[in-house]
């Protein structure tokens, strides 16, 4: 059977309880615990910086996947490694010198994830993929939650996944955005392996329940 991962995007979550949403997503069974940063620049909300990090990190053993929505996101990632981050993810649009800052990440003893928005090509991460330990494929503008998947991102998961295996990287291959009962086997058969979802834990009244069902769905392909 495949192995997938979940990671609940704690974008969806309430806030006013964060503590208690951490820890019914961790023992709901995720793998990951999804962190959304964004600044208000590169996208227009203002969300969660490294002192909410630094916050949740007691209350779950899971891999920290903080997601930087960030312009210059080199100045932030020393931050979110002290903050506990396990693995950091930049947005390509926003790294002249995507090369050196996942270096950086990974000098600093974090894996090194690069995303793309939906209109930006898989070939502008080609030349980084010897430093790079995740790929996320964003299938919505990023922004907010909430919104439908971008069902032409699906030929970019496929053409993802053939570069990731022509170039020998065993690279997670994410998918983030829209993600949900309706859409996770066609991301997945088209070979992705790791899911971010908000909405479709965080907006339903069992999470254990809805991660289960993401991840049965994701694994019989
Ligand atoms: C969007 C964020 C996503 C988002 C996913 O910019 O990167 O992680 O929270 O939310 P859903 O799963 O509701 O689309
Ligand atoms: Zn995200």
């Amino acid at each position: 059977m495949k192995k997938v991962h979940i990671a609940p995007s704690i974008l969806s979550a309430d806030f006013a309880n964060l503590e208690k949403e951490i820890r019914a997503i961790d023992e709901g069974g995720c793998d990951w615990v999804h962190v959304d940063v964004m600044d208000g620049s590169f996208v227009p909300p203002i969300t969660i910086g490294d002192n909410i990090v630094k916050a949740i990190r007691p209350h779950t053993e899971k891999v920290m996947d903080v997601h930087l929505m960030v312009e210059h996101p080199e100045t932030q990632v020393e931050a979110f490694v002290k903050a506990g981050a396990d693995m950091i993810t930049i947005h390509q649009e926003t790294c002249v010198h995507l090369e050196r800052t996942l270096q950086l990440i990974r000098s600093l003893g974090c894996k090194a994830g690069v995303s793309l928005c939906p209109s930006t090509p898989v070939s502008t991460i080609k030349n980084v993929l010897h430093c790079t330990d995740l790929v996320l494929l964003m299938s919505v503008n990023p922004g907010y939650g909430g919104q439908s998947y971008i069902h032409a991102v699906t030929d970019k998961i496929k053409e993802t996944r053939a570069m990731l295996d022509a170039a020998g990287s065993s690279a997670f291959l994410h998918v983030d955005g829209g993600v949900s009962p309706k859409t996770i086997e066609e991301a997945s058969s088209a070979g992705a392996d790791s899911f971010v979802a908000g909405s479709a834990v965080y907006n339903t009244p069992d999470y254990a329940a809805a991660i289960a069902d993401l991840r049965a769905l994701a694994e019989k392909v």
